[in-house]
């Protein structure tokens, strides 16, 4: 079991977005406190799009130049395609705020090949943490959506990622879309200081019922990301909590 798991329900899309850019900042700022900089790897999707608009609205003056933002997962596809969850985070987000553009670190996914931006991705992890062989990153915050199918980042059911322990980052294969997605693995997630599932809405309803209170085999990939000495939370509004019986 984790070191701890929290579970929070927001009334409304408005309010879960609100308090998890709060959660984001605090998080932020005790990281700064403790180490001088605050290492955090963004969700893709459309649920998270919200936060980010709300962090660059409302947070404009946090310590943006002691942040340096990775991304949990990449579709494979050009930064200005419609599907780039870079260009998500960079029109919601890097486009609002001052951030050095060193600051962030962005999945190589015009690479053709797929798994050669997976080891570029990896090692500017290796590089950024000053990971020793054998070791893994500890992002201060991980931030990561749920999808209809249990899936998290880009680990998908069924997916040849799931059981990866070593790599940090890999290149996964996805039927169901006919393509590679660009990943964190679970040792990664599981290593974070911190992780915040955000669900939001009645479409995510019964998969985060399953997830945070099903007995399955196998367990959905989000049901195996439990920090090893972190924090899990999850932050749900009511639509995506109705079928939770806590
Ligand atoms: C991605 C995400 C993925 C997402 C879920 C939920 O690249 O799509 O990393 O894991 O969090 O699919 O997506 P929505 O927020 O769009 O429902």
């Amino acid at each position: 079991m984790p070191a701890s798991r929290t579970v929070e329900v927001l009334p409304t899309p408005a309010d879960l977005f609100r308090a998890a850019a709060e959660e984001f900042v605090r998080v932020g700022k005790a990281a700064i406190a403790r180490n001088d900089r605050f290492a955090v790897a963004l969700a893709g999707g459309s649920t998270p799009k919200s936060l980010y608009s709300l962090l660059a609205k409302e947070h404009g003056r946090f310590a943006w130049r002691k942040t340096f933002l990775f991304f949990g997962d990449e579709r494979h596809v050009q930064p200005d395609h419609p599907d780039s969850n870079y260009r998500m985070v960079n029109e919601s987000l890097l486009s609002k705020i001052s951030m050095p553009p060193r600051h962030v670190y962005r999945v190589p996914a015009e690479n053709r090949d797929a798994h050669a931006a997976a080891a570029e991705y990896e090692e500017d992890l290796r590089k950024y943490f000053a990971m020793k062989p054998g070791d893994f990153p500890s992002f201060d915050l991980i931030l990561l959506g749920l999808g209809p199918d249990g899936h998290t980042a880009s680990l998908f059911p069924n997916s040849q990622a799931l059981k990866e322990q070593a790599r940090l980052v890999v290149a996964n294969w996805v039927e169901k879309f006919n393509a590679y997605r660009i990943t964190f693995t679970f040792p990664v997630l599981n290593h974070a200081a911190q992780v915040l599932f955000l669900a939001s809405g009645a479409d995510k309803a019964e998969i985060a019922s399953q997830v945070l209170e099903g007995e399955n085999s196998p367990p959905y990939p989000a049901q195996r990301v439990r920090p090893t000495d972190g924090r899990l939370l999850w932050m749900l509004d009511e639509a995506a909590a109705d079928r939770l019986t806590c």
